[in-house]
């Protein structure tokens, strides 16, 4: 086989990237290790920021996010029964669509199906050759038949623990890694969500996250030590510690039901460095990780794809090599601005065990400031709704 890209990895980062190649006339083959209902069985945030909007859009995958997806004006920050509102569209003028990930995932299958893009499930033993030489391939087993795959460019987007970032050798890459001494604990509920929009609450019991997906469809998290199992809690106690999270008005009207989904979620920060090694370009989570809060994830990946499509597309197209040799500094460049809000938000609301008085204080401090000060709600709407690219 013989293809312009190849893309490891058919996550929303694998696929976004193929797709907009596809569009421009660049082949790529995607390469995924699991089936396409395992990669649609993920649940994953569902906070899009308006560049994320726009990306999918010019993907020509918008227009169910439009239909069925939820435009949010705003969100709640609480500290127990103090409710500060960032009103997005008043601070910034723009505003976050509510849209699962899951949903982006399976809008992108249905335009790469309708495309005849080339995408191989259950692809096993991916290794990632001659990355820095002119003639790169990837060699990989398929329906139990060895194959081989040449290309010009490799795309990285094998999630944290793929293959892509492995290849760069390890005295040649630099990590830099931040894990927090606790997980969410997530739930997807067919109730009602608390309140029209997001509240992301502070309080002595630790931090809670009311979210949703549609209007009968909520989706909530407490924090929890790490060491706690999913079996350790029942539907019961995770309603009481959630509303012993929430402001007493929100609890009075919150309805509860039982979970349609329950997992628990780790939290980290992590970057590799570089992001490029020859002819292999890292995206998306196999690149970084941060935690959830402020939900950057995804779409700190797809502003990674905007980077690297433009840079591919002028590269395979006209010869242009600039933005393939800029890639790595524009998308680091965002990436640790993301890293550093995800960081601070996740310390302005979560309990850390051990920690003393004066660390409570302080993010006590935090949301009060961020009730009184009008700057204060426009640097963190600024950073929500997504730093420009
Ligand atoms: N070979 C082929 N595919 C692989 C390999 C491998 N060796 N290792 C992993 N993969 C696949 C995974 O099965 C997965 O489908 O790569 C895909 C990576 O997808 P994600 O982990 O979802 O990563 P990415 O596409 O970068 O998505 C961005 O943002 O909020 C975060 O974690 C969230 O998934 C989200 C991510
Ligand atoms: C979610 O709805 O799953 C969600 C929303 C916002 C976050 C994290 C997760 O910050």
């Amino acid at each position: 086989m013989k293809t312009d890209v190849v893309i490891i990895g058919g996550g929303p980062s694998g696929l976004l990237l193929s797709q907009l190649l596809n569009k421009a006339g660049v082949a790529t083959v995607v390469l995924e290790r699991t089936s396409r209902a395992r990669v649609l069985a993920r649940i994953r945030a569902g906070v899009l920021e308006q560049g994320t909007v726009r990306m999918l859009q010019e993907a020509g995958v918008g227009d169910r996010m439009a239909r069925e997806g939820h435009p949010h004006e705003g969100c709640i920050f609480s500290d127990d029964d103090l409710m500060v509102r960032i009103d997005f569209k008043e601070l910034t003028g723009k505003t976050v669509m509510v849209y699962g990930q899951t949903e982006v995932t399976a809008d992108l299958y249905a335009a790469q199906d309708a495309m005849g893009a080339t995408i191989l499930h259950d692809v096993a033993d991916v290794v990632i050759c001659d990355a820095v030489s002119d003639a790169p391939f990837v060699t990989f087993t398929h329906d139990g038949v060895q194959k081989r795959v040449d290309c010009a460019y490799i795309a990285g987007c094998d999630g944290f623990h793929g293959v892509s970032r492995k290849t760069i050798p390890d005295d040649r890459r630099r990590e830099f890694e931040r894990v927090y001494p606790f997980g969410w604990l997530g739930i997807l509920s067919r109730t009602p969500p608390a309140h029209e929009e997001l509240i992301y609450a502070n309080s002595a019991n630790g931090f809670a996250l009311a979210s949703m997906r549609n209007e009968m469809l909520s989706r909530y998290y407490v924090q929890v030590p790490l060491t706690d199992k999913v079996e350790e809690w029942s539907d019961d106690r995770f309603w009481e510690r959630l509303t012993s999270c929430l402001p007493g008005d929100v609890v009075k009207t919150l309805v509860t039901g039982p979970s349609i989904e329950k997992s628990i979620a780790p939290l980290r920060s992590f970057v590799s460095e570089p992001l490029r090694w020859g002819r292999l370009f890292l995206v998306g989570d196999a690149a970084h990780i941060v935690p959830p809060t402020g939900a950057k994830g995804l779409n700190l990946a797809v502003s990674d794809v905007f980077y690297l499509q433009e840079a591919l597309i002028a590269a395979v197209k006209k010869g242009d090599m600039a933005g393939i040799d800029g890639y790595a500094a524009r998308a680091l460049a965002r990436i640790w601005k993301a890293m550093r809000f995800s960081w601070s938000m996740t310390t302005m609301l979560h309990h850390f065990e051990g920690e003393d008085g004066f660390a409570a204080q302080m993010r006590k401090a935090t949301l009060l400031h961020l009730s009184q000060s009008e700057t204060a709600r426009r640097d963190l709407a600024e950073n929500y709704i997504g730093l420009p690219y």
